[in-house]
This record gives structure tokens, sequence and C-alpha cells, in this order.
């Protein structure tokens, strides 16, 4: 029910439960964030601790947390799909809250998968299609506050 430019809906999902799925998921984009955080390490100090901090609660899955479902929207390549799709994301995410499920987009859990052949052919990957970060999605532990956002910057003209 997402909005979208002309109603094109360029979008379509890849759920996955597989286990074995996520442990390849888990081998190709692990390597990919530890390099990124190596080099984070000295470039932002601050980040690298928050990153460090959240991965500690699951340090066998710091990319998927060990989620039941990782779902992937992919954009068709359509219209207006890049403003579309994290629409959809964001819709996902509402409607799993309004259910008690709980859920992350890891920007992290996209890195380097349009480069793997069996992740290509498994999410039967098109040239002109998009893996826009994953969501994660499972029943919550616990229930965690918002971090602290900041006040919003309105021009009112
Ligand atoms: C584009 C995007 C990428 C993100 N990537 C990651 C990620 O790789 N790992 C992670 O743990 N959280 C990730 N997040 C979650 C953010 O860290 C989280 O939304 C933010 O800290 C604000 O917290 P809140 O959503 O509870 O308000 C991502 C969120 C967005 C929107």
């Amino acid at each position: 029910m997402a909005p979208t430019g002309h109603n094109r809906q360029p979008w379509r999902f890849v759920v996955v439960e597989n286990l074995d799925v996520k442990r390849k998921l888990l081998q190709i984009t692990l390597p990919l964030d530890q390099e990124m955080l190596k080099r984070l390490k000295t470039t932002d100090p601050q980040l690298y601790a928050s990153i460090r901090k959240s991965a500690q609660c699951t340090p066998e899955d710091p990319i998927y947390f060990s989620a039941s479902v990782i779902l992937f929207v992919i954009g068709t390549g359509e219209g207006t799909e890049s403003i579309d799709c994290p629409l959809v994301c964001q819709n996902i995410m509402l409607a799993a809250h309004s259910l008690g499920i709980g859920s992350c987009m890891v920007g992290a859990g996209r890195r380097g998968l349009t480069e793997d052949p069996e992740v290509v052919k498994a999410f039967e990957l098109a040239e002109e299609e998009t893996i826009y970060p994953p969501i994660v999605l499972g029943y919550p532990k616990s229930s965690p506050e918002p971090p602290p956002k900041k006040k919003p910057k309105i021009t009112w003209i």
C-alpha cells in the first residue's frame, strides 16, 4: 500500500527463512563488514564503538542478528523506484511493529550480494534490478527505548 510514482509498484520481495541460505548470506557480508569496520576504527572511532556494541547481542551473526526472517525488497528498475522502495520498506517495518514483530533495516546485509552468482541465481536477480538493504524480522526479546532523535530543522516560509 506504499505510494509509488504513477502507481508503478516497482518492487518484488525475497523472503529468506532457510538456515543454509542465511549462512551463505552471512559468509558473503561478514568479511566485507569486518573490512569496513577496520577502516572505521581509525576514521570514526565513535561510530565504530557504537556498531561493535550493537553487534554484541548476537556475536555469531552481527549482520542479520540471527533473525527468523531476512526480507529483501528488490527494485525492478522502473520509474521512481529509488524513492518507492524505501517507502515500502518503512511500511513493512510499521506493519511488523503493529503485529508485535521487531525489525531492523541492515545496510550491511546487502554488501557483495550482487557479485555472488549463487545469490543472483537464488534471488532470480535481473541486470536492471537493485537489492535494497534487507529488513530483519523477529519477535523481540525486549523493547529498548528508541535512541534520542534530533529536533527537526524546519523552515517555515
Ligand atoms: C539505510 C539504513 C541502514 C542501516 N544499516 C544498519 C546496519 O547495517 N546494522 C544495524 O545494526 N542497523 C542498521 N540500521 C538501523 C539504524 O542503526 C537505526 O535505525 C538507527 O540507529 C535509529 O534507531 P531506531 O530505528 O531505533 O530509531 C540501518 C538503518 C537504515 C535506515
